[in-house]
C-alpha cells in the first residue's frame, strides 16, 4: 500500500482511541483523584465512596473514567497498595444483576468460578477474595441508567451500595463505585433507599464548547494527519459544527467528521482537508439546506445566497465577512442585471432565521448545511429559469 498523502494514522480518529491527554477534562480527574487518593495513605482503613458522573452525550465521561483509573492504579502501585479500577458497561456486561456480577468477578478475580452462584454469592466470593489477596477495587458501572431503566426491579444500586454492610463497621475491598449517565433522570426509578446510599457526589461533566472541541481535534490532527494537510478553516468549522444544535456537543460526532472529512480528501485527490470536504460530508448525514429551502426564497435571497456561496468557494475558507459578502453581493446583483436589496442586511437575517446560513458574527458568515459546489449549481439553474418571466 502507497503512503498517504493525508493520513498518518486514521486510528488516532477512532472515538474509541483514549488519548493520554484529554482536554477540558483535567478538573473532573483531578475530582476524582482528590477524592480517592486519600485513601490509598490508609487503605485499610478506607470506607467506601460513592461518586455520579453525569453528563450528555459525547462529554468525554467513560474516556475520563477510564484515565482516572489508570492514574489512580499508578499511584497506588507507587504506595505499595494493590489497587484496581476495573471498568463495567451495563450496555456491554449486562442488564441483570447475574449477568452484570459474573462479568464483574470475571475482570476482577478470574479464579473464582461463578457456575451455580447467585448475584449475592458472587459478590460475597468477591469481596473473600479481595480480602484474601488484600486487593482493593474502584469499581465503575457505566451507562448505569441504562441498567436502571431495563431492569428496575433488580434494584441493583440498593445491592451495590450496601455491599459494606455484609460486615457493618468494617473497611470493605471494594472502596469506590463510580456510576455514569446521561442525567439524573435514572433517580427517579429508584427507591428513596437506594437514592440515600448513593448519595450526592455528582460530578458534571458539561457539554464541550466550539473553542473546547476545536483544542480536542487539534491533539488529534497531530498524530493522524500529515503536516500541514488539515486547513485551520476546517478545524473551525466542524467545532462549529459539533458545538451547535443538533449535534450540541458531542465530540464524538466531530471525531468523525474529520475522519470522513479526510477520508473525502484522500479519495479525491486532494492533498488537504477542507472546509467544503467537511460540508459535503456533514449535508449527507445531515442534509439542513434542502431545494425547498432554496426555491422558498425570493429573488433577492437566492441572489445573496449565490454571493455567499462563491465568496466561500473562491476563498476556500469556512467563512467569509459581511463586509466582503456586500461587495460580492452587488456583483452578482450586476451579473443578474438586478438592483441590490436595499437593506442588505435584512435579506441575511433573513437567511439565518431560515436556517440556510450560519453567522458568527459580522466577520464570520458561511454555510454547513449543503455543499457549495450543489448550491451553486442550484441556485444558477433556478436564477436562470426564473430570468425570461422577471425580466
Ligand atoms: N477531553 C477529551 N480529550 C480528548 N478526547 C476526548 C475527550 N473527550 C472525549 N474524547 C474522545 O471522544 C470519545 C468519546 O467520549 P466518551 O466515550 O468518553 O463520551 P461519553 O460521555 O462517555 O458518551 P456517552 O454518553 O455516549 O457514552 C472518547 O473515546 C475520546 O476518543
Ligand atoms: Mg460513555
Amino acid at each position: 500500500m502507497s503512503r498517504s498523502l493525508i493520513f498518518k494514522d486514521k486510528n488516532r480518529l477512532s472515538p474509541y482511541y483514549i488519548p493520554k491527554r484529554l482536554p477540558h477534562r483535567d478538573q473532573q480527574i483531578s475530582l476524582l483523584l482528590s477524592i480517592y487518593s486519600d485513601m490509598l495513605k490508609n487503605i485499610w482503613k478506607a470506607y467506601p465512596r460513592f461518586i455520579q458522573i453525569v453528563g450528555a452525550t459525547g462529554t468525554g465521561k467513560t474516556c475520563t473514567t477510564i484515565r482516572f483509573g489508570e492514574l489512580i492504579a499508578e499511584r497506588a502501585k507507587r504506595e505499595g497498595v494493590k489497587l484496581q479500577h476495573v471498568y463495567m458497561n451495563c450496555k456491554v456486561d449486562g442488564v441483570t444483576r447475574y449477568v452484570l456480577y459474573g462479568n464483574l468477578v470475571r475482570k476482577a478475580a478470574s479464579k473464582i468460578s461463578t457456575r451455580s452462584l447467585s448475584p449475592e454469592e458472587m459478590i460475597r466470593q468477591l469481596v473473600e477474595y479481595l480480602r484474601f489477596e488484600d486487593i482493593f477495587l474502584i469499581v465503575t458501572f457505566d451507562e448505569i441508567d441504562y441498567f436502571v431503566q431495563m431492569n428496575p426491579r433488580e434494584h441493583i444500586i440498593y445491592d451495590l451500595t450496601r455491599i459494606p454492610e455484609a460486615r457493618p463497621g468494617e473497611p470493605t475491598p471494594i472502596v469506590g463505585e463510580i456510576f455514569i449517565a446521561r442525567s439524573l433522570k435514572w433517580h427517579e426509578l429508584l427507591e428513596p433507599g437506594e437514592k440515600s446510599t448513593l448519595g450526592i457526589g455528582i460530578i458534571e461533566f458539561p457539554r464541550y464548547t466550539s473553542g473546547q472541541i476545536r483544542d480536542i481535534l487539534e491533539d488529534r490532527v497531530d498524530g493522524a494527519f500529515q503536516p500541514r494537510t488539515v486547513a485551520d478553516d476546517t478545524l473551525d468549522l466542524i467545532s462549529d459544527i459539533t458545538a451547535n444544535p443538533p449535534i450540541n456537543g458531542d465530540i464524538r460526532v466531530g471525531l468523525e467528521l474529520l475522519y470522513y472529512s479526510g477520508v473525502l480528501a484522500e479519495n479525491t485527490g486532494s492533498s488537504r482537508v477542507l472546509p467544503e470536504h467537511v460540508r459535503r460530508v456533514y449535508s449527507e448525514i445531515n442534509p439542513t439546506i434542502t431545494a425547498e429551502d432554496v426555491m422558498s426564497l425570493d429573488r433577492d435571497g437566492r441572489l445573496a445566497l449565490l454571493a455567499l456561496v462563491r465568496g466561500l468557494k473562491a476563498s476556500g475558507s469556512a467563512y467569509i465577512s459581511l463586509r466582503e459578502l456586500r461587495k460580492l453581493y452587488s456583483v452578482v446583483c450586476d451579473e443578474y442585471n438586478t438592483k441590490p436589496a436595499e437593506d442588505f442586511e435584512r435579506l441575511i437575517q433573513d437567511l439565518i432565521y431560515r436556517g440556510i446560513v450560519d453567522m458568527k458574527s459580522l466577520m464570520e458568515i458561511g454555510i454547513s448545511g449543503a455543499t457549495l459546489i450543489d448550491l451553486e449549481k442550484f441556485l444558477n439553474n433556478l436564477l436562470k429559469q426564473l430570468e425570461p418571466l422577471s425580466g
